[in-house]
């Protein structure tokens, strides 16, 4: 190499170092762009996280610009601070699994990872372009970041699946969300294998989507969305001191004129760490139009004593190890 090719690579080496260096975030920004470690926005809308080790995973609709309509993809990321996310790929890339027709819909994919059979499932919703269908399918794989390969789609229970929510509770126990519309919200075990969906636990007779559930100083809390489709509504919650209910009336977890500002349910996520636990309010905050621009409200919730709260968002910060969180 001469020195000008030295000085060159020399010079590359350094602007790449700090180009990583100037993407490695400390703060969440709800309602922003949310850039990975490649600079891109986060493709994840509709996700669930699943915590293997000491690893977060996010999945989600992976929904770029400019991708092949003829498929559905399923898009994973990596993070060890809930912070900073590796885009690990799109880890589902699927074409429709049997005459769903044109415009056929896979959404809300989440993963659980099964201990015993060391297989990462996958739930999601699976529909026409109608939602007439109503089902959930079954993807699995033997590593996190896929390829997840399609098993079945099947109604759960025999009962209408459309938004699917992921509960897993603190003795390891998971739990199926889902929407059956002209009941409500149902939650349900898995079979050893999570390959099927194998007893109800409860329904509750709301009629509510973006289901998710947490488990924090004894008392559980369901959170919901009203059924107004890609437009913002007032998300709510309930408690229970058991899953098979009797479930709380459903109160409002933000002010209702800013409907959720802006944002709907996906998950609630229990960080425990070593100094306290903070629940974080997982959000989509969706455009239809625009779906890649979708953005995400990522909020620590005020939680205790049967009331949940989800400040108005701001930016923040989140240590994992001690589970502290503060504003930025
Ligand atoms: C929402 C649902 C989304 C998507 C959308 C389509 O209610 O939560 O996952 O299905 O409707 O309109």
């Amino acid at each position: 190499m001469n020195i000008f090719f030295k000085s060159f690579f020399l010079a590359s080496v350094v602007a790449v170092t700090s180009i990583a260096q100037a993407q490695k975030q400390s703060i969440i920004k709800p309602t922003e762009l949310w850039p990975d470690e490649n600079g891109n926005h986060i493709q994840a809308h509709g996700g669930g996280i699943t915590k293997v080790g000491k690893t977060y995973y996010w999945y989600g609709e992976e929904r770029a610009k400019g991708l092949d309509t003829n498929f559905r993809f399923v898009s994973c990321y990596s993070s060890t601070d809930l912070t900073n996310w590796k885009f690990r790929g799109d880890v589902v890339k699927m074409s429709d699994p049997d005459s769903l027709g044109a415009k056929w819909i896979l959404e809300r994919p989440k993963v659980f990872y099964n201990k015993k059979t060391k297989k990462y499932v996958m739930y999601m919703h699976i529909d026409n372009r109608t939602y007439k269908v109503a089902q959930v399918g079954i993807a699995v794989s033997d590593k996190p970041d896929g390829d997840f390969k399609f098993v079945k789609r099947f109604r759960p229970l025999g009962h209408e699946s459309r938004d699917v929510g992921q509960f897993i509770d603190d003795d390891g126990t998971p739990y199926l969300v889902f929407e059956d519309r002209p009941f409500g919200f149902r939650i349900a075990t898995l079979s050893d294998d999570y390959m099927n969906v194998e007893k109800e636990v409860c329904l509750i007779p709301a009629h509510m989507e973006g289901g998710a559930i947490v488990h924090y100083n004894g008392l559980y809390y369901s959170i919901g969305s009203a059924l107004t489709g890609w437009r913002a509504n007032p998300n709510k919650y309930a408690t229970a001191t058991s899953l098979s209910g009797p479930w709380s009336e459903f109160k409002d977890i933000a002010p209702p004129e800013t409907n959720t500002y802006g944002g709907q349910s996906t998950m609630l996520l229990k960080v425990v760490g070593t100094k306290t636990t903070t629940v974080i309010f997982l959000a989509d905050i969706w455009k239809p139009k625009t779906q890649w621009d979708s953005r995400y409200i990522w909020m620590p919730l005020e939680i205790g004593d049967g009331k949940l709260w989800v400040p108005r968002p701001k930016p923040w910060s989140i240590n994992v190890k001690t589970g502290e969180w503060k504003a930025e």
